[in-house]
């Protein structure tokens, strides 16, 4: 594995992560999420992606991932960085969803007890919230540093300017905003837009997700549904569907496959290098829902450079 460091900070993160928003709940194979997460701390990643909305239902893949550090990891807690969220709906009345002092606190709380952690590395605000000042949600992240429940805290999908003023009212306060939270793939380069030139003026670090479009840019869905799929198992919180399997995408897979093969490297490998041939991105977090996914992402980090040639192929596909 290579570590890259997260903005100015102390911290170095795998170039892949692994994060738990699928394949983790309650009607997900036990063990097979214990092998997934031994073979992605066996090749060296090194951080677990977590937040309180995972599941199904909601919780469950923090309950799943304190079952297993409880077994297994317990005893490489200072080798492991640990990150959970809160921004998105968790439970019923005012004060379980978006960004209040109060529902960061409590979330946090009740992610920590069901990790079985005294602390998170990494706690995010999950998504901006339009209602609440954004200083009473940057005091919270705050707070929670001070009492020790999370060592750093981060952003989520955040536009631009809403990202420069959370860095900004956070260094006021003496926490610093360690990194930012972003989908970005080759189909959705958003953050091309200005977040990344935000990211490395404020030297931010930035730890993408999405980057196979959940699957898409693999060689998975080339010739169909496969049943055992994202799509095949009609997931849903926000899982892709089979409206997203477009002639279209799969046309482009299909060319930018080609491109991969002549780099000796699958689809599933080249969308994760392309994600990481920027010096900007500390880490792409991988969703795996099998430990042979696992294996082959991480050897895609063997070659992340990409002659001017095949840029221009891929760009001309996308185009
Ligand atoms: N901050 C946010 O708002 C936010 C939102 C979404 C996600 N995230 C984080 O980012 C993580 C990753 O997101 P994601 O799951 O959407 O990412 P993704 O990496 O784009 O998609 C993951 C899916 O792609 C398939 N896949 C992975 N490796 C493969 C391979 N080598 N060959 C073929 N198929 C492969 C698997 O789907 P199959 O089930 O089809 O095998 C896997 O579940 C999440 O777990 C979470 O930690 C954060």
């Amino acid at each position: 594995m290579i570590y890259r460091r997260c903005g100015n900070s102390g911290i170095r993160l795998p170039l892949i992560s692994l994060g738990l928003w699928h394949n983790f709940g309650e009607i997900d194979d036990f063990e097979n999420c214990r092998k997934i997460l031994h073979t992605a701390f066996d090749s060296g990643i090194t951080h677990f992606d977590l937040a309180n909305n995972y599941g199904p239902p909601p919780g469950a893949a923090e309950t799943t991932f304190g079952q297993i550090f409880k077994k297994d990891f317990r005893s490489h807690r200072d080798e492991l960085i640990i990150s959970s969220k809160a921004g998105y709906f968790m439970w019923d009345g005012p004060y379980g969803d978006w960004g209040s002092k109060k529902y960061l606190v409590a979330s946090l709380d009740q992610s920590l007890q069901r990790m079985g952690l005294d602390y998170v590395d990494i706690f995010y605000h999950h998504r901006p919230d339009p209602a609440t000042p954004m200083e009473e949600t940057m005091t919270a992240l705050d707070l929670i540093v001070r009492q020790g429940k999370a060592l750093y805290v981060g952003i989520s999908s955040y536009p631009p300017e809403e990202t420069t003023r959370a860095i900004e009212l956070l260094r006021q306060l003496g926490t610093p905003c360690l990194i930012h939270q972003p989908r970005y793939s080759m189909l959705d380069r958003w953050v091309e837009e200005g977040l990344l030139d935000v990211l490395e003026k404020e030297k931010v670090g930035c730890i993408t997700f999405s980057s196979l479009a959940q699957g898409i840019l693999t060689n998975k869905y080339l010739k169909g549904i496969p049943e055992d799929s994202r799509v095949g198992r009609h997931l849903e919180n926000g899982a892709i569907s089979a409206s997203n399997v477009t002639k279209d995408v799969i046309e482009k897979a299909q060319k930018l496959n080609a491109v991969a093969a002549k780099r000796d490297q699958s689809l599933a490998q080249m969308a994760i290098a392309w994600i990481l041939k920027d010096e900007r991105i500390t880490s792409v977090i991988l969703g795996a829902s099998k430990p042979r996914q696992v294996t082959e992402i991480a050897a895609a980090i063997k070659n992340i450079t990409f002659s001017a040639e095949e840029l221009g192929n891929i760009e001309s596909i996308l185009a």
